[in-house]
């Protein structure tokens, strides 16, 4: 009797230990590496602080790197991989080709980490990291980020070109992009908020700026102005995506789209009459609030189908498989 009841308990432990194991969508924690890499956070940071004080647009560049990575087979480090004979890597998507930045960076991050904790961090989490503290360092809000992400072994040229959503996108064709990642509308149009920093080619906004009406004209002038209109002359010409603080993690992508200064076409899509509509006039004068649902958004981006368990590896240079 009692040598019955305890074989069937130890029958259920490993019964539930098979499916533990087995499931591939186990949950990120906060604390995934406190025993095993106790100084993660701060090297991350450190390498991601000298970064920006060298170049302040790195801190967007970063945060972007992490936004192509989970929206191509979940937040697996796919997107730092270089081509190899066996596939084509991600970067040469149309998104990527000549705008992703940061890849050296990311190389430092982990050249620093593997010193630290060797084999133990994934690239995946690395990115998760440095995109947070790129945020934090523009000075905008902090999160805890979830861990425990592993590295893919392959990457998806098909799948950057057609998940990634274009500038030219329509309002519901951004929003079905991100419920397609199962993320909602209000995470799309906080996380959009990210276009608070950085920098966009004029290959990307020459059609916003000569050709569409609902833009403010003397802003669409002084950008016509560094972006001609003829194809193929100045198409990498550089334009910060928010006129006011490039450089500052703040609300002010939000004001502009009230005003007409969104400079993607995606972008004035979030304030054209839409259902959106209230929500980004909310945030141009609700500082507070878009600080909150960013976080909430960045940190339901990073839970996109991570490799968890025994799937996937963690990678020793992030640019190849182990
Ligand atoms: C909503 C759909 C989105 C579209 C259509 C879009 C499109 C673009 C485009 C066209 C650029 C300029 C790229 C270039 O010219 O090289 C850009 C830059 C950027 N995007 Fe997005 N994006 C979107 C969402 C996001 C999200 C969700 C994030 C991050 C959470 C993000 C972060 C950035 C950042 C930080 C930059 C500047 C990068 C730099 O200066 O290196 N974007 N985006
Ligand atoms: C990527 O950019 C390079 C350099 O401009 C160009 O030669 C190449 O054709 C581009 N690749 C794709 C797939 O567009
Ligand atoms: C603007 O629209 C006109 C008419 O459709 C077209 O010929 C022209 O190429 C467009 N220009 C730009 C910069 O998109």
């Amino acid at each position: 009797m009692a040598s019955s009841s305890s074989s069937s308990l130890i029958f259920l432990v490993v019964a539930l230990l098979v499916v533990s194991i087995g499931t591939s969508n186990a949950q990120l924690t906060t604390t995934f590496y406190s025993t095993s890499c106790p100084n993660l956070i701060s090297t991350v940071k450190s390498v991601v602080q000298s970064a920006v004080n060298k170049e302040a647009r790195m801190g967007a560049s970063l945060l972007r790197l992490f936004f192509h990575d989970c929206f191509v087979n979940g937040c697996d480090a796919s997107v730092l991989l270089d081509d190899t004979s066996s596939f084509t890597g991600e970067k040469t998507a149309l998104p990527n080709n000549n705008s992703l930045r940061g890849f050296e960076v990311i190389d430092q991050i982990k050249t620093a980490v593997e010193k630290a904790c060797p084999g133990v961090v994934s690239c995946a989490d690395v990115l998760a990291i440095a995109a947070r503290d790129s945020v934090v360092i523009l000075g905008g809000p902090t999160w805890n980020v979830k861990l425990g992400r592993r590295d893919a072994k392959t990457a998806s040229l098909s799948g950057a070109n057609s998940n990634i959503p274009a500038p030219t996108s329509s309002l519901s064709a951004l929003i079905q992009s991100f419920k397609n990642q199962q993320l909602s509308t209000t995470d799309m149009v906080a996380l959009s908020g990210a276009h608070t920093i950085g920098q966009a080619r004029c290959t990307t906004f020459r059609t916003r700026i000569y050709n569409e009406s609902t833009i403010d004209a003397t802003f669409a002038k002084t950008r016509q102005a560094n972006c001609p209109s003829a194809s193929n002359t100045g198409d990498n010409n550089l334009a910060p995506l928010d006129l006011q603080t490039p450089n500052s993690f703040d609300n002010n992508y939000y004001k502009n789209l009230v005003n007409n200064k969104g400079l993607l076409h995606s972008d004035q899509q979030l304030f054209s009459g839409g259902s959106t509509n209230a929500l980004v006039q909310t945030y141009s004068s609700n500082p507070s609030q878009f600080s909150s649902d960013f976080a909430t958004a960045m940190i339901n981006m990073g839970d996109i189908k991570p490799l968890t368990g025994t799937n996937g590896e963690v990678r020793k240079n992030c640019r190849k498989t182990n």
